[in-house]
């Protein structure tokens, strides 16, 4: 069974109630449920993890490189000019992911250091684009 670990950085525990008319309604607990059943239909083993500490974000990539996992990743703010992040991402195979369309929105959203890595890159599907990648992997 391929092992994905869907990982969610900063301020993404706090959807539902953070700008709800950029990253919509569903609530963290409600994505993580839902992700982890669209993955069980899928037949794949999922792990939903969200932090808010760079660190933490770091060691669980380097535990989904260590058990060889695919990683579906949405990382939020960091996404933008983390190279650790990047580094990490960069020693497994990912799609990242974002909620909300960055290219419509300020202009350091732009630009991602995750994405020149990434062997899919979904954005503005809503919390749909987690589906999406999670079809992509599985499809692989
Ligand atoms: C985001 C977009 C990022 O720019 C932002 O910092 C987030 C969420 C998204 O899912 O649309 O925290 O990754």
């Amino acid at each position: 069974m391929t092992k994905v670990f869907v990982l969610n950085g900063p301020n993404l525990g706090r959807l539902g109630t953070r700008q709800p008319e950029v990253y919509g309604a569903v609530t963290y607990a409600q994505l993580a449920e839902h992700v982890a059943a669209t993955g069980e239909g899928l037949g794949l083993d999922v792990d939903v993890r969200q932090t808010d500490h760079e660190g933490q974000m770091i060691e669980w990539l380097h535990e989904a490189a260590d058990a060889d996992a695919w990683v579906v990743i949405n990382a939020g703010a960091w996404t933008h000019y983390s190279y650790a992040v990047a580094d990490a991402a960069a020693l497994v195979n990912y799609v990242e992911v974002h909620i909300s369309n960055v290219y419509a929105r300020e202009e350091f959203r732009h630009h991602s250091v995750l994405s020149a890595g990434a062997k899919g890159v979904i954005v503005g599907c809503g919390v749909g684009g987690y589906d999406l990648a999670l079809a992509h992997i599985a499809a692989r």
